[in-house]
């Protein structure tokens, strides 16, 4: 893992790059150990919004947390290249946000954390509150929210500190499918506005789609990258390409491929779940035999 600095011209928006080489990771030793992902090798360019795909288990979180430096990769490197000192920041499925603070104070956390004066922190989160309709609900506290509505909190709250990266892992998946095609759309326009590098995971193909300038589909665990698409859909767009016949041409192509590798991933996890459950059978008898 290493962020190299880099001189961009003033009037560029910094956008992060990120390269990924020989990326792999294990977990645990043994025999029972979990080769959760790669090889993987990855390119992204500066400005880029690139879609990963894959079936659950496949290593797409693992994969986003080795680019956010928070693992390390077993084999391999990740190299990210950065202007400024806000290199990336992250969106998880489940918010992440803390239910003791306010929305705007949330929001602010970052900023908090870089030590951005108190009146332009404020200035600047209140800036993503509106681009993200949260205006009126900047004193009120995450719980009195919709799931829709924390996720926007939890966007804001990434974009506030303007990395030049934003990771977001499977950031929809928890909401019904009308809340998720809005917020897909609203995402789109958010990212179009200004050109940021965006790595995001997902396991729905019409999301990549819909979101990416490139879908890259990962394989069952080790997840490896066994096949990228470029949607032929022009910038800016809109969430009106769903409707077109190269999108449902692309998905259901994609789908062929992906197929397979779910079902080999659900295979895996009843067996990783059949070995859990048999260790936990054997520590049981141990503790029976020690009493
Ligand atoms: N900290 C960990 N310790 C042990 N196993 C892990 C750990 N993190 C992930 N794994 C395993 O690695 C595999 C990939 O996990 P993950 O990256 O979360 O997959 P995905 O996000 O694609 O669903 C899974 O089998 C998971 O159980
Ligand atoms: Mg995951």
């Amino acid at each position: 893992m290493r962020y190299v600095g880099q001189e961009l011209p003033e009037s560029a928006v910094p956008a992060g790059r990120i390269r990924a080489a020989g990326v792999e990771r294990r977990f645990g030793r043994g025999a029972s150990h979990i080769h959760a992902l790669g090889p993987l090798d990855l390119d992204i360019e500066a400005g880029e919004f690139c879609c990963i795909v894959g079936p659950s288990g496949c290593g797409k979180s693992t994969f986003l947390r080795i680019v956010a430096g928070l693992v390390k990769p077993s084999a391999g490197r990740v190299e990210v290249t950065a202007a400024t000192r806000n290199p990336a920041a992250m969106v998880f499925q489940n918010y992440g946000i803390s239910p003791w603070k306010t929305v705007l104070a949330n929001v602010r956390f970052g900023l908090d954390l870089r030590r951005v004066p108190r009146k332009e922190a404020d200035a600047r989160a209140h800036e993503w509150l509106v681009r993200l309709g949260l205006a009126d609900f900047a004193d009120r506290y995450p719980a009195a929210l919709s799931g829709g509505m924390q996720q926007r909190v939890s966007i804001a709250r990434a974009l506030a500190v303007e990395p030049e990266i934003l990771l977001m892992d499977e950031p929809f998946a928890a909401l019904d499918a009308q809340l998720r095609t809005i917020l897909q759309d609203e995402l789109l326009e958010i990212c179009q506005a200004d050109k940021r590098t965006v790595l995001f995971v997902t396991h729905s193909l019409e999301e990549a789609l819909v979101l990416g300038d490139r879908v890259l589909v990962m394989s069952a665990r080790p997840g490896r990258l066994i096949a990228e698409r470029v949607p032929p859909f022009a910038r800016p767009r809109t969430g009106e390409v769903r409707r077109s016949p190269e999108f449902a041409a692309m998905q259901a192509e994609l789908w062929e491929l992906l197929r397979g590798e779910v079902e080999q991933a659900s295979a895996q996890e009843q067996e990783q779940d059949h070995r859990q459950g048999h260790k936990q059978e054997q520590e049981k008898k141990k503790e029976e035999v020690a009493s």
